[in-house]
């Protein structure tokens, strides 16, 4: 098949990677400029483990090509995927459509013979029809079928969850663009990957409704785990006692600052705005946005009362930036609300993280970027451990404690053993444990 990916951002580069090594001939467009220079340079434009072999292996091998412009690689596919960003618009926290209405405009000019188009972004219930109609408007001679194929896969493990996904989501009713679809993904038949088949609309709601669950599991193990510091349990226990019902499951049980990144705030936003819009609200999920919310406004207040109470002229040492560890995404991520809160509470903050310090620079303000994690404790009166990179796991405490003003451990990812930091002479707290 031949396919093109509009928009090489996390998602599109990964899937067109992925798509390449299937074996289709893939070509990745995006309209920033300097971003297509670097790819066609072999420099990856973003940090995901394993994806510059993948991309340099297909490009080698002549399946996988960069370009700026769609013109081209629209006119000879068979798939043209829209992977464009969907951000919260300013001001109402609706999906901002305009890069995949411009998208859908941009191809429409360009497709010649049966076209799939299909949505990868993840678009609000609806969008289909007016990617469908804004093609109709541009091309009413166009042949082509509009279909939603969203995206499950987890930035920091993108390429194994795009090669061995839970399932595939194809939603339309178009019996050849099915077949096109099955063909794009057939090397997932051989694993028997589930690949269910829907209408357009229930595809695009499920996207929403599975980050909005996730949200929503995060957001209630963390306030179990504010029940459990409240009443003397132990939230990791709890955790592992509910998630071994195989009715509940064992992922998406970890308590911690609160959930953050790319996906999560801006989609969960979304579906209660469009529930509103369809006079069904969905209040379970607006909670969970305003706990979430709270939650990370707390985080400075924890960290406070483990220094006792008062972070006037205190200096923090942060390890950890990104929303999560193996990604150099920034957006959305905990630490922006975090860092920020705890300069308002008159602490002075200094901070590593393995990738996202590039990115952080230009995010946050008045923190003092170190290259490592030792640097960055250096002179501290307490560390905060906010986001769990495997080199955060196993760190020198003895090192540590030397290096630091006052040996105080805040651990909001439970990375540690509180009896190991304790037996080194570390004040310890976590989330949701005694
Ligand atoms: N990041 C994730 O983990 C993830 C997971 C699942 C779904 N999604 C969804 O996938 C979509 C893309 O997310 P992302 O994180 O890859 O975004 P991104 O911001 O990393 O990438 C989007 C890219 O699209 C490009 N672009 C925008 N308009 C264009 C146009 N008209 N022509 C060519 N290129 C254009 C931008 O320059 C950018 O490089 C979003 O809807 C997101 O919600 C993201």
């Amino acid at each position: 098949m031949r396919v093109a990916m509009i928009g090489t951002g996390y998602v599109g580069l990964v899937s067109g990677a992925c798509f390449a090594d299937f074996g289709h001939t893939v070509c990745c467009i995006d309209k920033d400029a300097d971003k297509i220079e670097r790819l066609r340079a072999g420099v990856m434009p973003i940090y995901e483990p394993g994806l510059d072999l993948l991309v340099a292996k297909n490009v080698r091998e002549g399946r996988l090509s960069f370009a700026t412009t769609a013109a081209e690689a629209v006119r000879n596919a068979d798939a043209v995927f829209i992977a464009v960003g969907t951000p919260s618009r300013r001001g109402d926290g609706h999906a901002d459509l305009s890069y995949v209405h411009a998208a859908a405009e941009e191809i429409a000019g360009f497709m010649d013979g049966f076209t799939v188009v299909v949505t990868k972004s993840t678009v609000p219930i609806g969008t289909g029809d007016e990617i469908e109609a804004i093609i109709r408007r541009v091309r009413p001679d166009a042949d082509c079928a509009v279909v939603s194929n969203p995206e499950f896969l987890r930035e920091g493990a993108a390429i194994a969850d795009f090669k061995h996904p839970d399932r595939v989501v194809v939603g339309t009713e178009d019996e050849r663009a099915r077949e096109v679809m099955r063909e794009l993904y057939r090397p997932l038949f051989l694993n028997e990957t589930p690949i269910l088949f829907t209408g357009r609309r229930s595809s695009e709601l499920t996207k929403y409704a599975a980050n909005a669950f996730l949200a929503m599991k995060i957001t209630f193990i963390n306030e179990v785990a504010d029940l459990c510091e409240a009443l003397g349990a132990d939230v990791q226990q709890v955790a592992r006692g509910i998630g071994l019902d195989n009715r509940i499951g064992s992922k998406f049980l970890h308590a911690g600052p609160g959930y953050g990144g790319s996906c999560f705030p801006k989609d969960a936003l979304a579906l209660v705005r469009t529930a509103a819009d369809a006079d069904s609200p969905i209040d379970l999920v607006e909670t969970t946005i305003r706990v979430n919310d709270q939650r990370k406004k707390a985080m400075a207040r924890k960290v406070a009362t483990a220094m006792g109470g008062e972070l006037a002229g205190k200096r923090i040492g942060v390890l950890g930036l990104t929303f999560k560890p193996n990604t150099d995404d920034m957006r959305d991520a905990p630490s922006l609300d975090i860092i920020p809160a705890l300069q308002a509470l008159g602490a002075e903050v200094q901070a590593f993280d393995p990738e996202g310090l590039h990115e952080a620079r230009t995010l946050l303000s008045e923190v003092a970027f170190k290259d490592g994690p030792y640097e960055a404790i250096e002179g501290v009166d307490a560390v905060v451990i906010l986001t769990e990179w495997d080199q955060f796991r196993a760190l020198d405490l003895d090192r540590m404690k030397l290096l630091m003003r006052r040996p105080v451990m805040v651990d909001l990812r439970n990375v540690y053993r509180p009896e190991d930091v304790r037996a080194h002479g570390f004040a310890y707290t976590s989330i949701g444990r005694p």
